[in-house]
């Protein structure tokens, strides 16, 4: 048995559960809730990215998934030199190591939006002055396009990783 990517896959597996799990919950629930609660939500978000582990593990899951993907990609294509990376698979996992990239820069977009609005959301006081209202909104239409651009190309990474050894064209 070949222990070293036993491990690397445990790693791989185990950090994207977690990164795109997590992922999916902040956009899909955590965030519209945020958005409907007004003053609570703020209160939540304030605590939630600031005073909890979550950034800490969720940058541990994504780099860790990270690493070991691109380390069972090199042991796969024999450090980039053989004919699998041009095999239905190999393109495979590529095209799903792409999407997971472009969900990498999405989430990293997204973290950050997100501490802002926390930043934010613990300075006002009641209604929002017109400045305060000026960066809420300014973070608000970025996340219209980061958010889905983030979740679709996550579930995106997810589906090619999890079909390429079946694919065939
Ligand atoms: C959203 C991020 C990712 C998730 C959720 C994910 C998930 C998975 C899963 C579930 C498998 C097992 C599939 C199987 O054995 O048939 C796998 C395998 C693999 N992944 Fe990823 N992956 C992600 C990102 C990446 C990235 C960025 C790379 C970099 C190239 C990568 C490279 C690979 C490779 C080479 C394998 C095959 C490993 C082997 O030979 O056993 N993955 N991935």
């Amino acid at each position: 048995m070949n222990y070293l990517t036993l491990a690397l896959r445990l790693i791989h597996i185990i950090g994207g559960v977690f990164w795109v799990g997590s992922a999916l919950l902040m956009n899909f629930f955590i965030g519209p809730t945020l958005r409907a609660t007004g003053d609570a939500g703020r209160q939540f978000a304030g605590h939630f990215m600031a005073r909890t582990k979550f950034t800490s593990v969720m940058n541990a899951s994504v780099y860790a998934t990270l690493i070991a993907g691109f380390w069972l990609y090199g042991i796969d294509s024999q450090w980039f030199s053989s004919p699998w990376m041009h095999s239905s698979v190999g393109i495979g996992f590529g095209i799903g190591a792409g999407f997971a990239l472009v969900g990498f820069v999405t989430g990293f977009m997204n973290g950050a939006n997100n501490r802002k609005l926390a930043a934010l959301g613990s300075q006002i006081q009641g209604k929002p002055t017109p400045e305060q209202a000026g960066q809420l909104a300014a973070v608000q239409k970025q996340q219209g396009w980061v958010v889905p651009v983030n979740t679709w190309t996550l579930l995106l990474a997810v589906f090619f990783m999890a079909t390429a050894r079946y694919l065939v064209f």
